[in-house]
């Protein structure tokens, strides 16, 4: 691992809390629920931007914070009627490493201040073009946030996953912050290493 990715993190209890995820409706814990929830509120941002719906949890999650939300996924035969009819969430269908997609979204957030979540298809070579097409979306003082890293520790992933991108996109890139004061909130997480301020 990266020097730089040094973790404040309890591995073999974050892999036993992979069973708790659905907490208040998405697929996240408790605890990383309350890093959105400090986050959402330093931060103050107009919308999230999220890739990766499912059902829609999260969106409807991040509204109920009072946050304009986008999401995108590539199936849209899950998400929750809920969620479609929400006033404040846009449902988009499609692939989030489509540049076309990626430019639908880019028009929608324009001049808003913006927060992007990751959280779609979690191979290092997606998470990247990720980055690469939504994290210039991110505005100054917010955040973007890399979901699921903890897959490095899953023996059915070899080891592979997000933080592959996290490593190679965003450790030591003087326009991302790495907040360990969120992270360290808890030992517990699914997203090390996963919280990024923009400079
Ligand atoms: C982990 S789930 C999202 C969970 C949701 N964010 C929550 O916390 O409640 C991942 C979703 O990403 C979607 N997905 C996978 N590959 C994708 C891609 N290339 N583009 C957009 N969405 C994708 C899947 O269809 C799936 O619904």
């Amino acid at each position: 691992m990266h020097d730089a990715l040094t973790l404040p993190l309890d591995v073999e209890e974050s892999l036993k809390a992979i069973t708790r995820q659905g907490a208040e409706g998405a697929i996240k814990i408790w605890e990383d629920l309350n890093r959105y929830r400090a986050v959402i509120q330093a931060t103050t941002p107009d919308v999230i931007v999220e890739c990766g719906s499912w059902y829609g949890g999260s969106a409807l999650w991040f509204a109920e914070r009072g946050v304009d939300v986008i999401t995108l996924d590539v199936d849209a035969r899950n998400i929750v009627q809920a969620a479609i009819n929400h006033p404040a969430i846009t449902v988009i269908t499609g692939n989030s490493a489509d540049p076309d997609i990626a430019a639908q979204v880019a028009e929608l957030v324009e001049g808003r201040r913006v927060m992007v979540v990751l959280d779609s298809d979690h191979s290092p070579e997606h998470v990247e073009r990720e980055i690469d097409l939504y994290g210039s979306l991110v505005s100054s003082g917010c955040y973007l946030v890399v979901e699921d890293g903890i897959q490095r520790w899953m023996t059915y992933f070899a080891g592979l996953g997000p933080l592959d991108a996290i490593e190679s996109r965003l450790v030591q890139r003087s326009e991302w912050v790495r907040d360990l004061l969120v992270e360290g909130m808890y030992p517990i997480t699914m997203h090390p290493a996963g919280w990024w301020r923009h400079a």
